[in-house]
C-alpha cells in the first residue's frame, strides 16, 4: 500500500489503474476523473469498451473514497450508459458542460456540443459549498424581483425562494465556462486542444463545491496538470497520476510557474494594501 504522506502534492508517473489499487481504503475526499473519452486518435484514448472501463473505475473509486466523498467523472453523453454503478456510488447529477461555440459540422445528425460531468458520491455528499460557486443572476434579476412581489408567488410554495444578492446556483447546465482554444493563455500545448486540457475555472468550480482546504483531491489522469494547479492555488492537497512522462514534466513545470505567479500576485496585493494604508495615514 502506498503511504499517502510520502506522495502528498505530487504527480506520479505511472498507470492510474495500478496507482488506484495501491491507495488505502477510505482515504480520499474528492476524485476528479478526466480520463479516456474514446473520442480522439491518441493511443491513451483507445479503450475497447468505455462504459465497462468507467464501471471498473467507479468500483475502485468507491473503495478509496471516504464516506461522503465525491467523484466527478468526465465524458461524452454516453459515458455511463447501460452500466450499473448503483452498488458502488450514488449518482447525484449529470452536469452538462455546454459549449455553444463548438463547430457544428454534423450533416447526418445533431452535432454534439456538450460534455458530461457525472457527479457521484459515496453515500450522501459530505458537503456542498454552494456559496463558493454562486454565479450572477443576470437576466433573471428583474424578473425574479418582480415575481417575489406577485401574490401567488408570495403566498405559494415558491414564496420562500428569495432573490439572492450573492448569485444563484449554477444549475446542471454550464454554458458560462468556455472550452480552451488555441488562443487561450492557459493552453500549455496545442496537443491538449479539443477539451483535453480543461479550463481552470471549470475545475475550480468542482473543487470549491466539493472540498475543504484540508481535503485530499485525487486526479488519476492528470494530463497537463490543471487539477493539481487549481488544488495548489486553493490550498487543497492533491495526488495525481499520469502515464506519459512528457506530460508529467509539463504538469510539474506548470505547477512551479503557477505557484510563482500566485506568490507574486499575493505580494503585489500586500504591497498595494501597504501603500493605501500609508496614504491614508498621510505618510
Ligand atoms: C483528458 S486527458 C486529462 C487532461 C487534464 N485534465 C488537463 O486538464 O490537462 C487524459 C490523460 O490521461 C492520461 N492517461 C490515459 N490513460 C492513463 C492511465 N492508464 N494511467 C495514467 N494516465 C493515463 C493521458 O496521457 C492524458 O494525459
Amino acid at each position: 500500500m502506498l503511504n499517502l504522506d510520502d506522495y502528498l502534492n505530487t504527480i506520479i508517473n505511472g498507470d492510474a489503474l495500478e496507482i488506484i489499487s495501491s491507495l488505502p481504503d477510505n482515504s480520499v475526499d474528492l476524485i476528479i476523473c478526466d480520463g479516456p473519452y474514446h473520442e480522439t486518435q491518441h493511443e491513451w484514448d483507445q479503450v475497447s469498451n468505455l462504459q465497462e472501463f468507467n464501471l471498473k473505475l467507479i468500483q475502485s473509486f468507491s473503495r478509496i473514497l471516504k464516506l461522503g466523498g465525491v467523484l466527478y467523472l468526465f465524458g461524452k453523453p454516453t459515458c455511463i450508459d447501460f452500466i450499473d454503478y448503483r452498488p458502488y456510488l450514488r449518482l447525484n447529477s449529470k452536469i452538462v458542460w455546454y459549449q455553444p461555440s463548438r463547430l457544428a459540422q454534423g450533416r447526418k445528425s445533431y452535432t454534439n456540443n456538450y460534455d458530461l460531468i457525472c457527479y457521484f458520491s459515496k453515500g450522501t455528499p459530505q458537503g456542498f459549498n454552494l456559496d463558493e460557486i454562486r454565479i450572477p443572476q443576470l437576466v433573471e434579476l428583474e424578473h425574479r424581483k418582480r415575481c417575489e412581489n406577485v401574490p401567488s408567488v408570495k403566498n405559494g410554495s415558491y414564496g420562500k425562494t428569495k432573490f439572492n444578492e450573492k448569485g444563484k446556483n449554477p444549475g446542471d447546465v454550464w454554458g458560462d465556462i468556455k472550452q480552451l482554444t488555441y488562443k487561450s493563455k492557459e493552453l500549455v500545448s496545442r496537443e491538449m486542444l479539443n477539451t483535453i486540457q480543461k479550463p481552470e475555472k471549470l475545475i475550480e468550480r468542482l473543487i470549491k463545491a466539493s472540498s475543504q482546504p484540508s481535503s485530499l483531491v485525487f486526479d488519476p489522469f492528470c494530463g497537463s496538470g490543471t487539477i493539481p494547479v487549481v488544488c495548489q492555488r486553493l490550498g487543497r492537497n492533491f495526488l495525481a497520476s499520469e502515464i506519459n512522462p512528457q506530460y508529467v514534466k509539463m504538469a510539474k513545470e506548470r505547477l512551479v510557474e503557477s505557484n510563482f505567479n500566485h506568490l507574486q500576485k499575493t505580494q503585489e496585493k500586500q504591497e498595494d494594501k501597504h501603500q493605501i494604508s500609508q496614504l491614508s495615514l498621510g505618510l
